[in-house]
């Protein structure tokens, strides 16, 4: 098969792409923009008879075109992000996740193409700090902030090609992912990457707010599986039951990398932070036979930690530029 993977030079397209060379024998085409958030280094090394990287926007119709009509099937990453950055200006998420994933799917429609949409949990809103629920399909959509918003936009346009154009595509909607590769402005990177340069990690408002923490690797071979097996039509959710408090997870931080419990500053909190997300992935397990490998949270993100102290040539030119629009907002 041949694969156009858009936003493929980002933290979890570029992982999909090392593991599909790895455990298929598919070609893969990356089209990623290259903005702050995308880095030709996490691609280097692929072998060029089975990868290529091109340089543009997919909001421009004739390229995104050109490389859909050379793919059997596109697995679509490519988007702004990043939920501080969207609060701070929403516009270029407007423009890339809706206005990009319509000329995504406008290509697909005209070349007949295969698509797997990627999407988040966050357009499902949040859930109570107490609530025993979980996110499945059928939990309305309710998204808190532009980003959010702009991808629950482009999922629902994902929908409405299924429907009236018939065009193949599914959709995944997975919770927070950690490993390898992901930029210094997340969460993770960003206080491994403090405690590296004798930083203290920043937790915004109090630290109770809960994610659902899955393995880059995991959230992967869930899209592989959706990919190959998955419904048209059809939305699956991807989580791993990884629910921490952010303090929790800065605690292991703090205690896999040798500092004390206490030492970390509490900052100025997010403007409408969602407070928990926690995902029920029956769906997924039921129907496509899918399990988590990473089912320790302490382990991968002692690899984690590994990675980061042994490839800080790939995170430094991004630091301090990071920390300066971080300490420019109190954060
Ligand atoms: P990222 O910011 O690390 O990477 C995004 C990539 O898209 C970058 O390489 C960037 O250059 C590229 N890009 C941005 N605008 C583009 C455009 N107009 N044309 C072409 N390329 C463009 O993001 P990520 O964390 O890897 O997220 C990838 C996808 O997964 C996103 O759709 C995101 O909504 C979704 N997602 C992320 C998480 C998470 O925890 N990070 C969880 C669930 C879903
Ligand atoms: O749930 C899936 C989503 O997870 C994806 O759709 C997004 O693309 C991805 O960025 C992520 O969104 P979050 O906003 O949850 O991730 P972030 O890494 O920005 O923050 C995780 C939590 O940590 C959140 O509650 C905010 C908090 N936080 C973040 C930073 C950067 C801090 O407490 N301190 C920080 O310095």
């Amino acid at each position: 098969m041949r694969l156009l993977v858009t936003g493929g030079a980002g933290f979890i397209g570029s992982n999909f792409v090392h593991q599909v060379i790895r455990s298929t024998d598919h070609q893969v085409a990356v089209i990623d923009k290259l903005t702050y958030a995308g880095n030709p280094e996490s691609l280097a090394d692929l072998p060029s008879d089975r990868f290529q990287l091109v340089e543009g926007d997919i909001c421009d119709t004739a390229v995104i075109d050109s490389l859909v009509s050379q793919s059997d099937a596109v697995v679509h990453f490519a988007a702004e992000s990043h939920n501080d950055n969207s609060i701070a200006e929403p516009s270029p998420f407007v423009h890339t996740n809706l206005v990009g994933t319509f000329r995504v799917l406008e290509a697909v429609r005209r070349h007949g193409k295969r698509l797997h949409h990627i999407s988040t949990d966050e357009v499902y809103g949040d859930l109570e700090l107490d609530d025993p629920a979980k996110f499945t399909p059928d939990t309305p959509y309710n998204p808190s902030s532009p980003y959010s918003a702009s991808k629950a936009g482009s999922d629902l346009l994902v929908r409405a090609w299924v429907r009236t154009y018939g065009v193949r595509a599914t959709i995944s909607n997975c919770s927070n992912n950690y490993g390898p590769r992901q930029h210094v402005e997340k969460f993770i990177p960003r206080q491994i990457t403090n405690l590296l340069d004798g930083r203290r990690p920043r937790l915004y408002g109090a630290g109770a707010n809960v994610r659902d923490w899955i393995h880059v690797d995991d959230h992967n071979a869930a899209v592989l599986a959706v990919l190959e097996r998955g419904r048209t039509g059809e939305t699956y959710l991807i989580g791993a039951d990884g629910e921490l408090s952010n303090r929790q997870v800065v605690e292991l931080i703090l205690a896999e990398m040798g500092h004390p419990a206490g030492d970390y500053d509490l900052v100025k909190d997010r403007p409408g932070h969602d407070l928990r997300y926690a995902i029920d992935a029956g769906k997924l397990r039921d129907e496509l036979g899918w399990r988590p490998v990473y089912r320790d949270f302490r382990d991968g993100l002692r690899a984690t930690i590994d990675w980061y102290r042994n490839n800080e040539a790939w995170w430094r030119p991004a630091k301090a530029a990071v920390e300066a629009k971080y300490q420019a907002n109190q954060q």
